[in-house]
């Protein structure tokens, strides 16, 4: 089953992003493990970063039109975009968001999820290992 794992923006810059909160893994290790790990859950990964809310909607759109699971982090746009709530709550599919860091333990803006009301859940905190618990969650919803 095909899988939709959408990141927002700045992250394709995650290596040179702060370290302690990001790890340093660049997007493309960050991809190649999202891939790897997918395939082990029996998932084939399409894995896609953007600095565009438009783009990410028009995926988002696409998702939903093919009934895929998505696996979000939406990056900022998490803490604001109602834009993007609007669109995953479209989906067809279960969403599961994630986020490298622990935003709970961050900056008061970042303990608000506008996304989270319209997932079926939320890893954060466990760096790229959000990405493969979030895989095996989605495997348990959809088996
Ligand atoms: C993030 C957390 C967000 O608050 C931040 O804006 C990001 C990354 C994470 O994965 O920890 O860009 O979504």
């Amino acid at each position: 089953m095909k899988v939709l794992v959408l990141n927002g923006p700045n992250l394709g810059r995650l290596d040179i992003r702060d370290s302690a909160l990001y790890g340093d893994m660049s997007f493309a290790d960050l991809s190649a493990f999202i891939v790897a790990e997918a395939s082990a859950a029996g998932f084939e990964a399409d894995v896609r970063q953007t600095d565009s809310e438009a783009e990410l909607i028009t995926w988002l759109h696409q998702a939903a039109d093919e009934k895929l699971p998505v696996i979000l982090n939406p990056a900022a746009f998490t803490h604001y975009s109602y834009a993007i709530r609007d669109a995953a709550d479209m989906l067809k599919a279960p969403l599961i968001e994630v986020h490298l860091s622990n935003t709970m333990a961050r900056e008061e803006f970042r303990h608000t999820s506008v996304i989270s009301g319209v997932a079926h859940g939320t890893i954060a905190g466990f760096g790229p290992a959000s990405y493969k618990l979030a895989l095996i969650a989605l495997s348990g919803i959809l088996r």
